[in-house]
């Protein structure tokens, strides 16, 4: 059998249960994305790293289409939604769409994934866009600056990745061209811990170290999370920037 590359062992083995994760259909993230888009009836969009769907599903009602194009097939087969969406599995690093094409490009939990060559993904997206079209990013940030170091840390046993603070979510747009940026912090209380490591693809000892490094925190780590633990679970509330930007 051929051996898959890491990064699609990576996604395979996160497709199955990805969209058992709390944060993934979190409602209130999900509401505020769609409202920061102020998404148009005759609207064209592209869902960058588009997963299994979620975003490109949520803002479909609220478009006329939308694109979802993600590098795992794997995710992409994890799709449980099927109207107004097409699908196309493709590195946004290797464009196949001339430029001014869409009204308004998503990107939901993706450019932390890019690790080489991240302005240039974000430079692709601008000129993917219509001019005055709009692209609506998000990512997850650590609840502050004290933190990010933590965040890093943890995240590192779970995945190789950027860690962004929201300024530079804000200079990645504002470098590629984009005007009129605004952020927006995006509150999701009392996030189960346990749901985020089973439902992530990871193995059991890796599990029970995150989990460990959460409760043995220390207070500062508890208190900018709001850490809850009970017998069972440790909750945090979790933050995530929306950028919103203009061509
Ligand atoms: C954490 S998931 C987010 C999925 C979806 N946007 C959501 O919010 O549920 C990140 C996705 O980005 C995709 N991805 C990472 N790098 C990519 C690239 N260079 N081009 C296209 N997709 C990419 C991954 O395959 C994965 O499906």
């Amino acid at each position: 059998m051929k051996k898959l590359s890491n990064k699609k062992h990576f996604w395979k083995k996160r497709s199955v249960k990805y969209d058992n994760l709390q944060w993934v259909n979190k409602q209130n993230y999900i509401n505020a994305f769609i409202k920061a888009g102020e998404f148009k009836k005759s609207d064209i969009v592209l869902d960058v790293g588009t997963g299994t769907g979620v975003i490109a599903h949520a803002i479909s009602s609220h478009v006329k289409e939308v694109i979802g194009l993600d590098i795992s097939q794997d995710m992409l087969e994890h799709s449980n939604w099927h109207d107004n969406k097409y699908f196309i599995r493709r590195d946004l690093l290797n464009p196949i769409f001339k430029e001014e094409v869409f009204d308004k490009l998503t990107a939901r939990m993706v450019f932390h994934h890019i690790l080489k060559d991240t302005q240039k993904a974000m430079n692709e997206c601008y000129r993917l866009l219509k001019k005055k079209g709009k692209m609506v990013l998000s990512e997850g940030v650590p609840p502050s600056i004290d933190v990010k170091e933590d965040y890093a840390k943890i995240f590192k046993l779970k995945e190789e990745r950027l860690t962004f603070m929201p300024q530079d979510l804000h200079k990645l747009m504002k470098k590629a061209g984009f005007k009129n940026i605004k952020t927006e912090i995006v509150l999701m209380k009392h996030m189960s811990i346990n749901n985020w490591i089973e439902n992530s693809g990871l193995p059991e000892n890796t599990q029970k170290t995150i989990y460990r490094m959460h409760i043995e925190a220390g207070d500062y780590f508890k208190r900018a999370y709001n850490m809850k633990v009970t017998d069972e679970d440790c909750y945090i509330d979790m933050q995530s920037a929306i950028l919103v930007g203009t061509k």
